[in-house]
């Protein structure tokens, strides 16, 4: 029952071990010819290890059998006359050619065991990380909205205090970086809900909202037809992060568009482009990094924290895909590249279509 089941598990081994004992046979059937089969037992026994890599004891076991019943055999030989005393040494010389290469398979192992426990170690940190993220933001949420409570209290009794204003609005800005940190937290963790979604009507549905809350040449240029497998509100968050960032970095009147295209190889290009300062060249290496911020003067002044991008490209990377930005001045634009899996889209010939250029934009909260 036992040898059946080893037999099953260890296939080659059971045939090596056939090999080597029909070889062993040779030997001693035809002394004189028997440096050829001595070479075959030994030259498959380092392929066999080569491939399996035994535990220490089962190598040395088998060493010692192979190495007993080769040296046996030439040494009756020799005793015999039939062969020369000379081929013993290729018995020491075989065994420690096997030894060296144990010893570099054996290296090989551990050097893979330990790239194989520090990528284990890395992935459990940064989910630590992910969670420690999570739970501080979430944790800071309730105090926050206690505190913003009774400054609102106070303020009904002093309506005109600077110093009230000035703490609600840390205090608004402390809150949009702890939303910011929950959803960056949410877009690093599994657990998207993938749906197929029409690609148009969902850009045009995002454009017209956004459209209507800032003062800016808005332009919507869709030149594809179909549905996309995505996370509708994962997306939504990414692309609203594009285009606070249009808005909030360009002037009343700069032009911002919202296009999508096929990319010619099956997937499909969402991009916001905008004609504002953009982004100096140092800034763009390390933009989509946490905290990144371009240019902190400008940025402080309009009250970015550096979270945005980096939602948006752990929302590309849950999509399969990824966010690429090209920014010289007069023209910015943030590229999200997603696969399309699950559905088809198709050119569209629908006219690009211009936005009001007087929206409202008072009412925007811009973190
Ligand atoms: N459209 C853009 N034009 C110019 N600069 C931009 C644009 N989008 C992003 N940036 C720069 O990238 C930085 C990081 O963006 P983001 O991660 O959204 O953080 P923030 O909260 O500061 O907007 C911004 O602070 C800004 O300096
Ligand atoms: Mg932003």
């Amino acid at each position: 029952m036992r040898a059946t089941a080893w037999l099953r598990n260890n296939p080659l081994e059971a045939g090596w071990a056939v090999f080597a004992a029909a070889n062993w046979v040779a030997m001693v059937a035809w002394p004189s010819w028997e440096t050829v089969p001595f070479h075959f037992v030994w030259i498959s026994l380092t392929i066999v290890y080569g491939i399996r890599t035994w535990s220490t004891r089962t190598m040395w076991g088998v060493l010692s059998v192979v190495i007993l019943a080769t040296g046996a055999s030439i040494f009756a030989d020799a005793f015999n006359g039939t062969q020369l005393w000379g081929e013993l040494f290729e018995v020491p010389l075989m065994s420690a050619m096997f030894l060296a290469m144990v010893w570099h398979a054996q290296r090989r192992q551990a050097a893979l065991a330990e790239v194989q426990g520090l990528a284990e170690m890395r992935a459990s940190l940064l989910e630590r990380q992910e969670r420690f993220l999570h739970d501080a933001s979430h944790e800071l949420r309730t105090p926050v909205t206690i505190a913003r409570g009774h400054l609102e209290l106070l303020r009904r009794d002093q309506p005109e205090a600077p110093e009230l204003e000035v703490a609600l609005d840390e205090l608004g800005r402390m809150e949009r970086i702890v939303e910011r940190l929950l959803l960056l937290a949410k877009s690093e963790q599994q657990g998207f809900a993938f749906e197929e979604i029409d690609v148009d009507a969902f850009l045009s549905d995002l454009f017209i909202r956004w459209s209507e809350v800032a003062p800016r040449a808005w332009r919507l240029d869709v030149d594809l037809a179909g549905r996309l497998l995505a996370d509708p509100e994962a997306l939504r968050n990414a692309l609203d992060a594009l285009l606070e960032n249009a808005v909030k970095y360009t002037d009343p009147g700069d032009a911002v568009e919202l296009a999508a295209h096929a990319d010619g190889t099956g997937g499909v290009v969402i991009e916001v482009s905008d004609s504002g300062a953009g982004i100096p060249p140092e800034a763009l290496p390390r933009i989509f990094d946490r905290w990144a911020r371009a240019d902190d003067a400008r940025t402080r002044e309009r009250g970015g924290a550096g979270l945005g991008l980096p939602i948006v490209a752990a929302v590309a990377r849950a999509h399969g895909g990824r966010c690429s930005v090209e920014s010289r001045a007069g023209r910015t634009a943030f590229r999200l590249h997603l696969p399309v899996r699950g559905g088809a889209v198709a050119p569209n010939p629908t006219p690009a279509r211009e936005g009001d250029l007087a929206g409202a934009g008072q009412g925007l909260a811009l973190s």
